[in-house]
């Protein structure tokens, strides 16, 4: 049985932060539609230019096409056993193509609702740098690079997201509470969603994910 785990939550909750140490913990990639839509601006492609505006202004990418990129991505080899999402699915729309992907039966899925107050996130979002080298992420105060505004790890110059501005979280957290915030009620009905308190360290939230990562998936395991 494949093993999907969905990281859930507002913009800035902490997903990708997670999803990245979930990801070396359980061996399964960590699928972010947000970083591969970000690449495919930063390269300019045909999909990039049309998701631009969208990212730009805070709104979500059309279902269709997100859904087209998680399909393909979620079809690779390297997700034989599982994967880790972030940032997918948004809207009812992707969690029902996410379903559909698979045969009933043959996913075990996991959905971890991480629960920030808006203004931590708005803290955290004003604060976070980007590494456009290697991906790695900081923040000015909570966990700044040790090699001032440039990456610690590759030596690339950081920067900050552009939909990171005031009024752009805003939107974004409006159309989080509008459009994906309705989810949760969509997998409390599956059973498969539990919720943690993102407001404390990386490392106390990893372990309340792990702990109920690791207890779905043997439950999982035992009823298939
Ligand atoms: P996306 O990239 O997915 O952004 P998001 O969901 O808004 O989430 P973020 O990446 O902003 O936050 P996060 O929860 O990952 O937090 P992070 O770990 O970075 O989407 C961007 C855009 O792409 C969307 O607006 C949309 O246009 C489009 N898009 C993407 N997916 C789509 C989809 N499925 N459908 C349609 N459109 C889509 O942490 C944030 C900061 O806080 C960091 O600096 C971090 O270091 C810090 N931090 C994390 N945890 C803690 C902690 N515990 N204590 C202190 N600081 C912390």
């Amino acid at each position: 049985m494949k093993t999907a785990v969905i990281l859930f939550g507002p913009p800035g909750a902490g997903k990708g932060t997670q999803a990245r140490r979930l990801s070396v913990q359980l061996g399964y990639p960590a699928v972010s539609t947000g970083d591969i839509l970000r690449e495919a601006v930063a390269a300019g492609t045909e999909l990039g230019q049309s998701a631009r505006k969208y990212m730009e202004s805070g709104m979500l990418v059309p279902d269709d096409v997100v859904d087209g990129i998680a399909k393909d991505r979620l079809m690779r080899p390297d997700c034989a056993l599982g994967f880790i999402l972030d940032g997918y699915p948004r809207t009812i729309h992707q969690a029902q193509h996410v379903e559909n992907l698979f045969s009933p039966g043959d996913l075990c899925t996991v959905v971890v609702g991480i629960r920030v107050e808006d203004e931590v996130l708005l803290r955290r979002l004003a604060g976070r740098r980007t590494c456009p080298g290697c991906a790695k992420m900081f923040h000015v105060q909570s966990s700044p690079s040790k090699a001032g505004d440039r990456c610690d790890e590759c030596g690339t110059q950081l920067v900050q997201r552009r939909d990171d501005s005031e009024e752009v979280v805003k939107e974004r957290l409006r159309v989080y509470q509008e459009n994906t915030r309705p989810l949760i009620d969509f997998y409390k009905v599956r059973k498969v969603y539990s919720e943690v308190d993102g407001s404390g360290t990386v490392d106390v939230i990893f372990g309340s994910i792990s702990g109920i990562v690791d207890a779905q998936i043997s439950r999982g395991v035992m009823s298939a």
